[in-house]
């Protein structure tokens, strides 16, 4: 019988915690053969609604589902745990940038951050709740038992949504769509590079010829998207986010296939692309499929795309300075 990997998810009564679970416990993100055991990590007032959450999961009789914790502290929550989704946060709303929310949520990722020297000791750790970038920064800091590449903060739902702009315009399969690299912060600076970008294995800059509109509506469109979901739904988005996670976690397991990349923000080293070192940054990056990875070396960015990164990288710096005391 294989082992069990155990899964911590906060925020697990939220919106995003309850898309996302399901699609763990059913075995779609660690394979049919590898049973999961959940421990749900929620606020005591909402521990309730997680206990809600986990009868539901119990109905859906996933064979791949070893067994759920209900914890309402992260001590308790993360111990022993493989994988770590800090989900658990507030949302912003219509009208707010989501690092408005930085002095509110930052706090919350100092404690979960100590928590997790109690965890199995091949911890990796994805965080959602936003401003994602600078919380996974506070973690990290905050936790210096666990290497820094462990911690990671999820840009993949902006490359998806790239990506989908991109196949709209182009009237392809979004599949056809590949290496859309999202750089720097998830936040209205983000920069997803098209210049690198392909469409069934053509450059995008060559199937969509039109470059004032890769650089005005396609930027503005995808800088945007999160604040046009919520102006929408008056919520912000939870099912493409669960997804975007499942695919985040999947992406790292699996070894990048040769000539591919995909977005995640990592911690820069401070040797490529002259972003500085400590940042928690979205780079295209590259699975070694064995628990390691790598940053996409060499890419040639255009001078468009590089001033892009200045002005998210300075926000990023920015951000880093607002936490400041909570960083240790
Ligand atoms: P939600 O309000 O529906 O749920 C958040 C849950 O977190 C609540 O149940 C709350 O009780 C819980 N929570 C709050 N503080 C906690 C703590 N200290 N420990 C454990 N649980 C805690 O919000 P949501 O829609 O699920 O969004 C969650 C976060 O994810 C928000 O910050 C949102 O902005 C962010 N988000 C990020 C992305 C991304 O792409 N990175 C995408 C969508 C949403
Ligand atoms: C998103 O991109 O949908 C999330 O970060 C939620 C938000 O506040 O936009």
């Amino acid at each position: 019988m294989t082992k069990p990997v155990r899964v911590a998810v906060t925020g697990a009564a939220g919106q995003i915690g309850y898309s996302l679970l399901y699609r763990i416990a059913s075995g779609e993100l660690f394979g049919p053969n590898t049973p999961v055991r959940l421990s749900l990590i929620e606020l005591p007032a909402a521990v309730k609604a997680a206990e809600g959450t986990a009868m539901e999961l119990e109905d859906c009789a996933f064979s791949t589902l070893d067994g759920i914790d209900i914890h309402d502290s992260p001590e308790k929550g993360l111990e022993g745990v493989n994988w770590a989704l800090l989900v658990g946060s507030k949302p912003r709303g219509p009208g707010m940038e989501r690092n408005d929310l930085i002095r509110d949520n930052g706090p919350i990722f100092v404690a979960q951050g100590k928590a997790l020297s109690r965890a199995a000791s091949d911890v990796r750790i994805v965080v959602v709740g936003n401003p994602c970038n600078t919380n996974a920064l506070i973690a990290q800091h905050n936790c210096r038992e666990v290497p820094a590449t462990r911690f990671s903060a999820m840009t993949m739902l902006d490359e998806n949504r790239a990506r989908a702009q991109l196949a709209l315009k182009a009237g392809v399969n979004v599949g056809a769509v590949r290496n859309l690299a999202i750089w720097g912060n998830h936040s209205s600076t983000m920069v997803p590079d098209f210049d690198n970008a392909t469409i069934n294995g053509k450059p995008v800059t060559q199937v969509i010829t039109e470059r004032k509109w890769l650089e005005t509506e396609f930027l503005a469109a995808v800088q945007k998207r999160g604040a046009a979901i919520i102006a929408a739904r008056g919520k912000s988005s939870a099912a493409s986010a669960a997804s975007a996670c499942i695919d985040h976690v999947k992406r790292f397991l699996t070894k990048t296939p040769a000539g591919e990349w995909f977005s995640a923000a990592i911690p820069s080293d401070g040797k490529l692309y002259d972003i500085p070192a400590g940042l928690i940054y979205s780079f295209p990056v590259r699975s070694l499929g064995d628990g390691k990875y790598e940053v996409v070396r060499d890419l040639k960015l255009s001078s468009f795309t590089r001033e892009l990164i200045g002005i998210t990288t300075k926000e990023l710096l920015a951000e880093r300075d607002v936490v400041k005391d909570l960083l240790t």
